[in-house]
């Protein structure tokens, strides 16, 4: 596609992403794109568009050769898998906001990107406004990224801030969230962390070069998170935030994973309030950086879209530098992670499963301990999610020093809780 032709594009969805966007691109009419059909699920809705412009029909779209971009905002992430690949296949150049289906689907997208040596650009998938993608694939081409930290989900940030600020309650602070376009369509996806896994898992490739399937990262939301861990955290000088993160281990592996987490007061993320995003980089040669921005909300989730629409005028393509031009990285679960657990009974804690306990409160009807555990318990049981426990990482939770490993574990005995 060369610098001066228009693009016509066939939009598939017309809810508060593609209904953002035609409303952008109506005042952008420097970018010569323009939307010629709009393929949408319900044709009784009423929109705020001529009713000429929409169809049922998604192969009005994908066979027209007229067309030459296809933008893809749909909700079901099996329907939008089928209109990317075969707008690939059909010599389309793509541009999508699905995280889910990007997730389920990368290693076939990653294939399809090669084979049809088309543009697939998905910028609005991940942190909307914040240009994050691009900046991993480009800034740090060959700088190493030691570790990131970031909030990915905005719907969870602005309940946790509703929440903790404003007192709302957790189902006040939903419906805002709701009501603002900001939550999924099953806000479940939202608040017990999926949205913010599926967006660290395709994140993670362009970090890192990982490709591994969504289940295989630990993670969890925000639904167990109790009043009396927002004391806990007030009273320790923390916010509570939903953090996606990835260091890279003295080893050369990285560890990576979605967790609520305990977050100083002068942590750059404990600034990221409401449906903003922020992330945190920690590179060998730039040092530390923060990118922070609206990360939910039609608007910011179109500017994404546009600036993908405006990258295709180059060609660009995402080069997947990790992945292909360098030595992939590997995910590890083999670490030790300081965690904060509150809980209701002890029956329900393995204490014998951590490896020291530093800290406990068992007075009250709720009671919670400190303690270093190793990942693998997390990975590979669900204690700690069951039974109205509630896990907070610590600020500084990943603990590899191998020193450590040969520390003698601090027997629960000593300190008579066992
Ligand atoms: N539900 C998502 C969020 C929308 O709250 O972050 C943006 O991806």
């Amino acid at each position: 596609m060369d610098a001066h032709k228009s693009l016509t594009i066939g939009l598939f969805g017309f809810g508060v992403v593609g209904e953002g966007l035609y409303k952008v691109l109506q005042q952008t009419p420097s970018l010569k794109a323009t939307i010629k059909k709009v393929c949408i699920k319900n044709p009784e809705k009423k929109r705020n568009a001529p009713d000429a412009l929409f169809t049922t029909n998604k192969d009005e779209l994908l066979n027209d050769p007229e067309i030459n971009v296809i933008v893809e905002v749909i909700n079901e992430s099996e329907p939008a898998f089928e209109i990317v690949s075969t707008a690939l296949k059909n010599g389309k150049d793509v541009v999508s906001a699905s995280k889910k289906m990007i997730a389920e689907h990368l290693p076939e997208l990653l294939g399809l990107q090669k084979l049809t040596e088309r543009s697939f650009l998905y910028e609005s998938a991940a942190c909307a406004s914040i240009p994050v993608i691009r900046n991993l694939e480009e800034y740090y081409d060959n700088d190493l990224l030691h570790s990131i930290k970031a909030i990915v989900n905005g719907s969870t940030n602005f309940i946790l801030t509703k929440m903790f600020e404003d007192k709302l309650d957790f189902q006040q602070a939903l419906l805002l969230a709701q009501q603002l376009g900001f939550a999924e369509s099953d806000p479940t996806l939202d608040v017990e962390g999926f949205d913010a896994a599926n967006k660290w898992n395709f994140l993670l490739t362009h970090a890192y070069g990982i490709v591994v399937p969504p289940d295989a990262l630990v993670f969890n939301g925000i639904q167990s998170i109790h009043q009396s861990d927002a004391l806990v955290a007030t009273e320790k000088h923390y916010d509570i935030k939903l953090v996606a993160q990835a260091k890279k281990l003295e080893n050369g592996k990285v560890a990576a994973f979605v967790l609520p987490q305990f977050v100083k007061h002068d942590d750059h993320l404990a600034f990221v309030k409401n449906e903003y995003n922020g992330v945190v980089i920690e590179s060998g040669f730039a040092d530390k950086q923060f990118f922070y921005g609206k990360g939910a909300g039609s608007f910011p989730t179109a500017s994404a879209v546009l600036s993908d629409l405006s990258a295709l005028r180059y060609q660009y393509k995402y080069e997947y530098k990790k992945l292909y031009h360098h030595k992939p990285n590997e995910l590890t679960n083999d670490f030790y992670i300081r965690v904060y657990v509150s809980f209701d009974d002890w029956k329900y804690i393995p204490k014998e499963k951590f490896e020291w306990i530093e800290e406990w409160h068992a007075e009250t009807d709720r009671k919670y301990l400190v303690g270093v555990l190793h990942f693998n318990e997390l990975a590979q049981n669900s204690w700690w999610r069951e039974n109205k426990t509630s896990l907070i990482l610590s600020p500084e939770a990943v603990i590899e020093d191998v020193e450590v490993r040969k520390l003698k574990k601090k027997s629960l005995e000593l300190a008579g809780i066992v």
